[in-house]
């Protein structure tokens, strides 16, 4: 007899975790992001990728990757967007955008300080020392485009 309330207890506690993880998924994306600039001659791209399903290479090589998104081209000094509050969607989560300290220049990296989804904050970000361009790693042997990872958020 004791056993067996302990048993429906436990299933029914169960078949509630099962809820509500599934309800947190369908609100956020649930693992972490990376930010980083993929840089070529005329230009860069801040993208937008997940570090434990998308490798640098693939995130410099993946533009049919869904783990794997572009924020803004900036193609000779026209940057195509803000950065911040910028809607985006990465892996079918939509409703991304980056939260900014400050106000943005057009054209410049802005201090990216956490991620929303759908107006809640999901992710918190933090730069990452060198991140900008100075020790990025080449996509390829031709060393023609690099990228670097700019800011960690999760
Ligand atoms: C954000 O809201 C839109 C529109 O309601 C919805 O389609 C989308 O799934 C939401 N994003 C997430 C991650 O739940
Ligand atoms: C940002 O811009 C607003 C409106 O232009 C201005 O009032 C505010 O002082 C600016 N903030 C910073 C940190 O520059």
């Amino acid at each position: 007899m004791f056993n067996l309330k302990t048993t429906t207890l436990f299933l029914a506690g169960s078949v509630l975790s099962l809820f509500s993880s599934v309800s947190a998924q369908d609100t956020q994306y649930p693992e972490p992001i990376t930010l980083g600039i993929l840089g070529y001659p005329h230009g860069h791209q801040l993208l937008a990728w997940s570090p434990t399903r998308t490798s640098m290479v693939d995130a410099c090589n993946g533009y049919e990757k869904p783990t794997r998104t572009v924020i803004q081209v900036d193609n000779s000094g026209y940057p195509s967007n803000p950065i911040c509050n910028h809607v985006f969607s990465l892996d079918g989560y939509e409703g991304l955008e980056l939260l900014c300290a400050g106000n943005e220049t057009l054209g410049t990296m802005p201090q990216v300080t956490a991620i929303a989804t759908n107006g809640t904050q999901t992710h918190r970000c933090v730069e990452l020392p060198y991140g900008n361009g100075f020790y990025s790693t080449p996509c390829d042997e031709t060393h023609i485009t690099s990228i670097s990872q700019s800011f960690a958020c999760q």
